[in-house]
């Protein structure tokens, strides 16, 4: 990488800010025995009715730990939208900057640019579904913040190769954004221990995919010391709520069941891959890294609304780029899946 300094990239109204202080963030020590009159709370308990630690201090000890980051090299956020929306608006001036997103990719990254008033400069995947690492950095100005790779990407299922990845990482002297959602199911390593190495390498995670725990709503994002202090200083102060904090702690210490768990998905995704390849339906099925399988079909539309129509819900990822006709099947349980493989057939001889 040539000349990175994060402080280039931060807006100027970021920079000038000062940051809202809250009542908890005055007070740290929750450990010793206080009588708490500073934040306008109902002093009756009932598990919620205090504000929750601003910092997340011990889901972030958790993570540190598993993870193998210093705590101050962590940000956590409502999901991974969140985390990702803090970057726009700490780096990318609306009406001014662009980021690069990869196509076909998580629609989010283009959803957040759109709603920050970012211009989207959209560089296609390749036929293999890797990064076109030239044109993307033809397409960077200096105007451009962020790329964004998402590895195993959705809908595509394929991790990016390492080269890619460190060609950009060498090569941007903005901040590539590098979206692990996926990571637990890939047979490649994370990218975390890359971090100390780069800069410019911000890395996000999340506890809605191999954690199971969508329904919390806890993003993860893991980058330097001086990227995370911009974020915290912009982020909501309450944005992870007591009971996503309790229940993320809880499942993060039982790291045996989700490790089980994991290796049970990859189990029932090689099951299914070798079922969809047996049926005529079926044209192309793509290499997959994550919990879910993309492929392709005779006819994606009649064949999503075929499964729809049977009570199964599938992606139709049909009018996504390069994915003409594919359709996108998370791994389920084993019953669930034994259901959609008997409903398949049922439709493959039909
Ligand atoms: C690549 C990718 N990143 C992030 C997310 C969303 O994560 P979260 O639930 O933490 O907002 C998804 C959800 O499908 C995803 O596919």
């Amino acid at each position: 990488m040539n000349n990175f300094n994060i402080q280039n990239l931060i807006r100027e109204n970021i920079k000038n800010m000062q940051p809202y202080s809250s009542a908890r963030d005055e007070f740290k020590d929750f450990n010793k025995e206080m009588i708490f009159l500073d934040a306008n709370e109902n002093p009756n308990e009932n598990g919620v009715n205090r504000y929750p630690d601003p910092q997340q201090k011990t889901v972030k000890l958790a993570l540190s730990e598993i993870k193998r980051v210093p705590e101050n090299k962590i940000l956590l956020g409502n999901g991974s939208d969140e985390v990702l929306d803090l970057l726009f608006r700490a780096f990318c001036e609306p009406n001014r900057d662009n980021v690069i997103t990869l196509p076909p990719t998580y629609g989010m990254y283009g959803v957040l640019a759109n709603l920050n008033a970012i211009e989207n400069r959209e560089v296609l995947l390749n036929e293999n579904f890797e990064p076109q690492i030239d044109k993307i950095l033809a397409s960077v100005d200096q105007n451009t913040k962020m790329i964004f790779l998402c590895s195993p990407n959705n809908p595509t299922g394929n991790s990016f190769s390492d080269e890619s990845i460190v060609t950009l990482l060498k090569n941007f002297n903005g901040i590539v954004v590098l979206d692990e959602a996926y990571i637990d199911f890939s047979a490649k390593e994370s990218w975390l221990s890359e971090i100390s190495d780069y800069p410019n390498l911000v890395i996000t995670q999340t506890l809605s995919k191999a954690y199971g725990m969508a329904g919390i709503r806890l993003g993860i994002l893991y980058g330097s010391v001086e990227i995370i202090t911009v974020l915290n200083k912009i982020k909501p102060p309450y944005n992870v709520n007591v009971l996503t904090q309790s229940k993320a702690l809880q499942y993060i210490e039982s790291q045996e069941t989700v490790k089980n768990q994991v290796e049970e998905i990859k189990n029932q995704r090689n099951l299914i891959y070798g079922e969809l390849l047996n049926t005529n339906i079926v044209k192309e099925i793509y290499r997959t890294d994550a919990n879910f399988i993309l492929c392709k079909v005779d006819d994606a539309n009649k064949r999503y609304n075929q499964l729809l129509e049977k009570g199964i819900v599938i992606r139709n990822r049909t009018n996504d780029a390069l994915c003409e006709n594919c359709l996108r099947i998370t791994i389920g349980t084993e019953v669930e899946n034994q259901k959609f493989i008997s409903v398949l057939k049922v439709l493959d001889k039909s």
